[in-house]
């Protein structure tokens, strides 16, 4: 190859790299940014549940019950709502999952899923006024966004449950988190 032609390759190389790199990383600020949106509207979709539509019902003697579908005076647990919703997104997009997670779930199935997800949710528990934490998981975009005890009804119902290996939740303490998984 000659001297020019050697220059000429060079100079594409260059231009590509320069092209490429903004290209790269503004992919990984749009699947950040859609992980974070997608906890808002999770996160907000179920605080309405919480504190509007369950609240509301409880002074009639309606009462979230996990055998809701047994009982007529009975309606789904929060989590239950997060879990049916996030069946229901997955009709529209099937790259996503919604759950809730615990360092000391009721269920194994809600405890972390990998050592990233552990390291995220250990350093949400440790600095709750973080609120929001988004990572990447090998291929997967994930966001944890707090979940705080915000009636005395969480706390009643999980300290007595009797799968519950932390019996001394308070009104307020941060529960464990809504987590979202956008594989690319
Ligand atoms: C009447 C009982 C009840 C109430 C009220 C309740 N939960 Fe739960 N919660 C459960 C059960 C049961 C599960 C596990 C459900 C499953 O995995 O199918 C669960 C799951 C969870 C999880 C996932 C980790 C785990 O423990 O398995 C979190 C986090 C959570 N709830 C937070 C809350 C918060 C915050 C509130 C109040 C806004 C709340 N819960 C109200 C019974 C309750």
């Amino acid at each position: 190859m000659g001297r020019l032609a050697r220059y000429t390759v060079l100079k594409w190389a260059v231009f590509g790299l320069v092209l490429a790199m903004p290209l790269q990383s503004m992919a990984e600020v749009s699947s950040d940014l859609v992980v974070r949106y997608l906890l808002a509207t999770v996160h907000a979709f179920r605080t309405v549940y919480v504190e509007n539509i369950m609240e509301r019902v409880s002074q009639v003697g309606i009462q979230p019950k996990e055998e809701w579908m047994k009982d007529d005076h009975a309606i789904m647990l929060p989590f239950q709502f997060v879990k049916v919703a996030g069946q229901e997104m997955k009709s529209l997009v099937k790259n996503v999952d919604v759950g809730l997670v615990s360092l000391t779930p009721l269920y194994s199935a809600n405890f972390p899923k990998t050592e990233a997800e552990v390291a995220a949710l250990k350093q949400l528990m440790a600095d709750p006024k973080l609120k929001v934490l988004t990572f990447t998981d090998g291929k997967v975009t994930k966001g944890l966004a707090a979940d705080f005890a915000i009636e005395q009804s969480c706390v009643d119902c999980h300290n007595h449950h009797p799968n519950s290996i932390k019996k001394d939740l308070k009104n307020g303490d941060l529960m464990g988190a809504i987590v979202i998984r956008l594989r690319k």
